[in-house]
């Protein structure tokens, strides 16, 4: 694979939520080659609980973690001797689940005595356009500084972004995440879980002016709140059950529009953000970046303004493995790592990253 010979060889684990994943990537300057990605989703365990069940998780990851780990190697073609280096995603995430991650990513490395790179899991999803694949991935990665739209199950946040692990919040959420509100209006409406790409696919088929919402904190500030706007949808709703039968012509409807109110919101801070920092680069990120229509509009309306956007391929943007790798192997070229005993004490964090 080109440029895939050079640089340094990191086996990453990620266990923070529902998949336990493992990758190995090959260091290019601030980008990463992916050799391999393996993920095991925990959705079927937790589907019929309508979310995610912290204590099924973290036992899912205590069995699944070893066998991802070896396809990864197996995939990449490499043995635990060929690997250069350990990343694993410290945090945050399910206390549970970054423990199981943390402590495999503990012994691989003890067995190897290699470093261990602790990772930021939004930091993570983040640097994942920065990655290099066959499949065509990361081109052409934005230069430093930038500004990421982080959206996922359990974060909703704008950052600059100075350098790979180095970045200021400018705005967040003030109750739910993006994802979150997606899964949860889905969950309202009968959906399976979990509920994002599902209102993605039927809001293609529905009519988004045929359902009033707000937007909520609309040029107000950088932050953000979906809660308001999932409540409004539960009106709606209950004004309109026939939106609540499977993926009925409301059904359809109510996902168009409640899918349109995020987007416009999404959208609106994250180029007020850009104008507000003087930079003309926006990368999306996390599970939500999945989302055609937010894709969509983003690409569309950052041109109109003069701001280039960057969102990963969508196998980069849901919870994987290679993401971990490839900020791992950017922060080991700046000189991080942790070696020798200090390696030990390492800790996971479930909020947000303490600051070094
Ligand atoms: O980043 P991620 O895989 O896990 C977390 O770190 O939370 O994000 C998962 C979230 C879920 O809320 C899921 O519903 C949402 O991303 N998601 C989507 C789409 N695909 C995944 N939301 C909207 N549209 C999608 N196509
Ligand atoms: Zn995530």
């Amino acid at each position: 694979m080109t440029g895939s010979t050079r640089g340094r060889i990191v086996l990453a684990v990620e266990s923070s939520c529902d998949e336990t994943a493992a990758a190995v990537v090959v260091g290019a300057g601030d980008g990463a080659w992916v050799r391999s990605s393996v993920i095991a989703s925990q959705v079927p365990i937790h589907a019929r609980y309508g979310g995610v069940v912290p204590e099924l998780a973290s036992r899912s990851h205590l069995t699944a973690v070893r066998p991802v780990v070896e396809q990864a190697l197996a995939d990449a073609g490499v043995t635990l001797q060929g690997i250069d280096a350990v990343a694993v995603t410290a945090g945050p995430g399910l206390a549970g689940c970054l423990l199981v991650g943390l402590q495999a990513a503990k012994a691989l490395a003890w067995a190897r005595d290699l470093p261990i790179v602790p990772v930021d899991h939004i930091e993570a999803h983040v640097h994942a356009v920065f990655l290099r694949d066959e499949g065509g991935a990361g081109e052409d990665p934005p230069e430093h500084p930038y500004i990421a739209l982080a959206v996922s199950g359990g974060h909703t946040s704008v950052y600059r972004v100075e350098a790979p692990g180095r970045s200021v919040v400018l705005g967040q959420t003030i109750d739910d995440a993006a994802g979150e509100a997606f899964d949860k209006v889905a969950k309202m409406m009968g959906l399976p879980y979990p509920g994002g790409a599902v209102i993605d696919r039927m809001a293609r088929r529905g009519r988004a002016e045929a359902v009033e919402l707000p937007r909520p904190m609309l040029g107000r500030g950088l932050d953000f709140s979906f809660s308001g706007l999932k409540t409004a949808a539960r009106y709606w709703m209950e004004r309109h059950p026939e939106a609540v039968q499977g993926e009925s012509e409301a059904a359809c409807d109510l996902a168009a529009g409640f899918q349109e109110a995020v987007v416009d919101v999404l959208v609106d801070k994250a180029l007020a953000a850009c104008r507000a920092e003087g930079v003309p680069r926006i990368v999306v990120a996390g599970g939500v970046a999945c989302n055609s229509r937010l894709r969509e509009r983003m690409v569309a309306e950052a041109g109109r303004v003069g701001v280039r956007a960057w969102i990963a391929p969508a196998r980069y943007c849901t919870d994987n493995a290679a993401m971990v790798g490839g900020l791992a192997a950017a922060l080991l070229e700046r000189g991080a790592g942790v070696r020798g005993e200090a390696r030990a004490r390492l800790d996971i964090y479930t909020t947000r990253r303490p600051s070094t």
